[in-house]
């Protein structure tokens, strides 16, 4: 029996603001961003794309309406929650047409919550052979202007399919995780945006990622050489490479290294030009891996997830004969590709207009994709969501 990822998709908002402009203006050596920080552009979301429209122009294109009648279960994973009762999954079970008997639920652990909900869900089909499960994660990473996580934030939902006999990446049995009290970044009930020890959260990371793959290699007797590439939650680029070069050690062999710091390479291309999109980030490093390098069916990915406070957990996946034709690389490369630049007068207005709730759909949608989800008002405390025609 396998169980793993069967189809894989992404959405980032259509504006974006270019980390060497925003260097600039923030008066810092360019390169701290572009080099130190590992960041060449940023997403940046209107107002009319929160987590809801998000997660469901994720999903919209692998959803098919056979899949409509087989999901059970739909799981969103954020820490950008629009409602602290209400989960966003029902909206985006309404939008997608998903058939009634289904459970619909939030997950929470910072960046970290798609995982569990990946393992949730493995488990939970374990004794449904016709079910599927839809995971989605979808955040919007904010840490205020002119604040030390700016050049960390981005906007961006991944939706993955969950079925036995995937046609991209079949879950291994042997996910280990690591969980320590840390407050390394965290943000207290009614907060708009996040606190953060940006030093202690680099650390954390890293020693989170050092206990989870050394109790993963004792318990599984696995070594580097096991894995064709690995791929890690990236807040930032240069997060994952310090972690990974940390277990680089003399004893690794020159081959071993060479292919898994180009693999690093592959598998944070695309975060580069999307920044941190919290929950999804990891997923979005496994699809930007899969779509900028080719592997061999049977080849073993292994994947680092991390959410502040803390949880790590490291486990891997075996690729499927034929995944390559899973994927949907023309269109992800036309969705970043026909992103908008905002300068960073108008990205910092487009903040200010994010913090008061304030529409403006002539420019939100102006070039948007067909049949795109959007936030179109807020009623009474209720938000109505349309279709773009
Ligand atoms: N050229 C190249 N690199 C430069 C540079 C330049 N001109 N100037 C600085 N750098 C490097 C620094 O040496 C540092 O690299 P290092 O970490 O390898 O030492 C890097 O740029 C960042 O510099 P730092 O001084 O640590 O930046 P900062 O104090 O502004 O904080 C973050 C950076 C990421 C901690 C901050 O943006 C943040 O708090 N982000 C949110 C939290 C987060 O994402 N945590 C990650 C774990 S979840």
């Amino acid at each position: 029996m396998t169980i793993g990822i069967d189809q894989i998709d992404f959405y980032v908002p259509k504006f974006y603001v270019d980390m060497a402009k925003l260097a600039e203006a923030r008066n810092v050596e360019p390169n701290k961003f572009l080099i130190g920080i590992g960041q060449t552009e940023m997403s940046v979301s209107p107002v009319s794309q929160d987590i809801v429209s998000m997660g469901a122009n994720a999903a919209k294109n692998i959803v098919t309406e056979e899949d409509k009648k087989q999901i059970s279960m739909v799981i969103v994973a954020t820490e950008s929650a629009i409602d602290s009762a209400k989960a966003s999954a029902v909206q985006i079970h309404n939008l997608l047409g998903i058939q009634p008997f289904a459970r619909c639920f939030e997950m929470k652990e910072a960046c970290y919550a798609a995982t569990p909900a990946i393992q949730l869900a493995k488990d939970y089909l374990a004794n449904r052979p016709n079910e599927k499960v839809l995971v989605i994660a979808s955040d919007t990473a904010r840490y205020g202007l002119n604040s030390g996580g700016e050049p960390t934030q981005g906007a961006g939902a991944v939706a993955m399919m969950i079925t036995h006999n995937p046609r991209i990446l079949a879950f291994n049995d042997d996910a280990v995780a690591y969980t320590e009290d840390v407050y390394d970044f965290w943000r207290p009930t009614g907060h708009s945006y996040p606190l953060v020890d940006g030093a202690l959260s680099k650390d954390a990371y890293i020693r989170s990622f050092q206990q989870s793959w050394t109790e993963y290699a004792k318990r599984t007797n696995k070594t580097l050489a096991d894995f064709a590439s690995l791929c890690f939650h990236v807040p930032f680029t240069k997060m994952g490479k310090k972690a990974l070069d940390s277990i680089l050690t003399d004893e690794i062999s020159d081959e071993t290294k060479e292919r898994l710091t180009e693999g690093y390479e592959a598998a944070t291309y695309y975060n580069r030009y999307v920044g941190n999109i919290y929950t999804g980030s990891l997923y979005l490093s496994l699809i930007s891996l899969l779509e900028t390098r080719t592997f061999e069916a049977g080849q073993s990915i292994g994947l680092f997830s991390y959410g502040s406070g803390s949880v790590g957990e490291f486990f891997s996946g075996t690729l499927v004969a034929g995944y390559q034709d899973a994927l949907n690389i023309d269109g992800h490369k036309a969705l970043l590709n026909n992103r908008t630049e905002l300068s960073v007068a108008d990205y910092e207005s487009y903040f200010a207009r994010f913090d008061n709730l304030e529409f403006n759909h002539d420019i939100e949608l102006a070039d948007e994709q067909n049949a795109i989800f959007y936030l179109n008002e807020i009623n009474d405390n209720i938000r109505h969501y349309n279709t773009l025609n």
